[in-house]
């Protein structure tokens, strides 16, 4: 999460100011940086890139945001209230304290032991997190299109809690998120989208203006697992960072929203209804399709400076099939995510740097980054290569 780094004596002021434009991060909380003379204010994911004035003459700072314990307490109270504090107790650290917002939704996962207590769950949630309309319950990612599994477990229906038989109007996952000052159209009940991954998105923009750099033009840009398109909402928000763009994905209901989010992020008339990919502009190529195929469409290959491969458990599996989409006569990069287990983690890179071409000369070998824990003894990764040209 991305913080801002005050002096101590202008906190006040600038949880104030920041407040007042919807960029103060909810449930989450100050903290003392490392040097003691600063604290580090948790930023909305919709605060936009670059924070204008009077804020930019802060330094912006990634760092794991901490839970505010003052709303984690509400919520504690409320569900001893519900429940009682004995069975509070005798679960221990099995509640649900974590849990994701997606716009007004919450995203809970309740272990198997607990489920019986799913309403009183989402109602103490609820009562703690009053701007949330709708409590999900994520029973996990499923197939090859990663699609979570949400179930609605409690809603706020005119001023009232309910949490059986939800009604549809209040139980749509159909919503618009707010991340680096743009909105994003998702629906995580039919595509894959995380909020949790924007900090990995920024660092993708950073990558991306270091290669834009070194090419001295704009990016052609590839994001053959692009889902909604959350990746390419913060590349695009760079002037001058993007030319072509190469934007699809296997799932239709993902294209459909992509189509939707590029017709507010381009400003141009997208179609309506998902598509097999197509050249729709000059410099937009968008539409459904296996990304493991792209590479034999002639028109495609050997086309593009930046890859994105997001698709974690079969990235380095996938990479063979991908590369032959770089234009290898100038440097590239290819920027993936991969779950492997911590002992795999050196077999990983030895793959990833068996499988890729050459590193460009002055730049470190690919390797994986662990980002977090994807389960008890799995970790989510991140890499970059640099490729030199051939
Ligand atoms: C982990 S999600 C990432 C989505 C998006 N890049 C993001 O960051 O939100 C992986 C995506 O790959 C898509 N996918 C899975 N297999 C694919 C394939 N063979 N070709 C193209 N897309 C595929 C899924 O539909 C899903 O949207």
């Amino acid at each position: 999460m991305r913080h801002l780094k005050v002096k101590n004596l202008d906190v006040e002021a600038n949880l104030r100011l920041l407040r007042d434009r919807g960029w103060l991060a909810q449930g989450m909380r100050v903290f003392p940086h490392e040097d003691g003379q600063h604290r580090l204010i948790p930023l909305d994911p919709g605060a936009p890139v670059l924070i204008p004035k009077p804020f930019d003459i802060h330094e912006i700072l990634l760092h794991e945001g901490l839970l505010d314990t003052r709303t984690d307490s509400d919520w504690w109270n409320h569900l001893a209230n519900l429940v009682g504090g004995d069975v509070v107790e005798s679960f221990g650290d099995s509640w649900p304290s974590s849990h994701e917002f997606i716009a007004d939704m919450m995203v809970v996962r309740i272990e198997e032991s607990l489920e019986a207590f799913s309403s009183q769950i989402a109602e103490a949630k609820l009562r703690a997190h009053p701007h949330i309309r709708l409590v999900l319950n994520d029973e996990g990612v499923q197939g090859e299109l990663r699609i979570r599994k949400l179930s609605p477990i409690g809603a706020r229906l005119d001023g009232d809690i309910v949490t059986r038989d939800i009604p549809e109007e209040v139980s749509s996952t159909r919503v618009m998120v707010r991340e680096s000052g743009r909105t994003i159209l998702c629906d995580p009940n039919k595509a894959y989208f995380s909020t949790k991954l924007q900090s990995e998105r920024l660092e993708t923009l950073s990558l991306a203006k270091e290669l834009r750099s070194l090419l001295n033009r704009p990016l052609r840009v590839c994001d053959p697992f692009c889902g909604v398109g959350p990746a390419l909402s913060t590349l695009l928000s760079e002037p001058g960072l993007v030319g072509d763009v190469l934007a699809s994905d296997l799932n239709p209901d993902a294209v459909e929203m992509l189509l939707d989010n590029l017709r507010r992020w381009d400003n141009r008339n997208y179609p309506k209804k998902p598509i097999p990919i197509s050249r729709i502009f000059d410099d937009r190529f968008v539409g459904v399709a296996d990304a493991t195929l792209i590479s034999e469409n002639p028109v495609l290959f050997g086309r593009w400076d930046l890859l994105i491969v997001n698709l974690p458990h079969r990235t380095i599996d996938l990479l063979p099939s991908l590369v032959p989409l770089l234009d290898r006569t100038s440097p590239s990069m290819i920027r993936g995510r991969v779950i492997a287990s911590e002992s795999e983690i050196e077999k990983a890179n030895s793959a990833l740097r068996e499988t890729l071409p050459p590193t460009y000369d002055g730049k470190e070998d690919p390797k994986l980054r662990i980002k977090r824990d994807y389960s008890s003894i799995l970790r989510l990764c991140s890499f970059q290569a640099w490729i030199a040209p051939e």
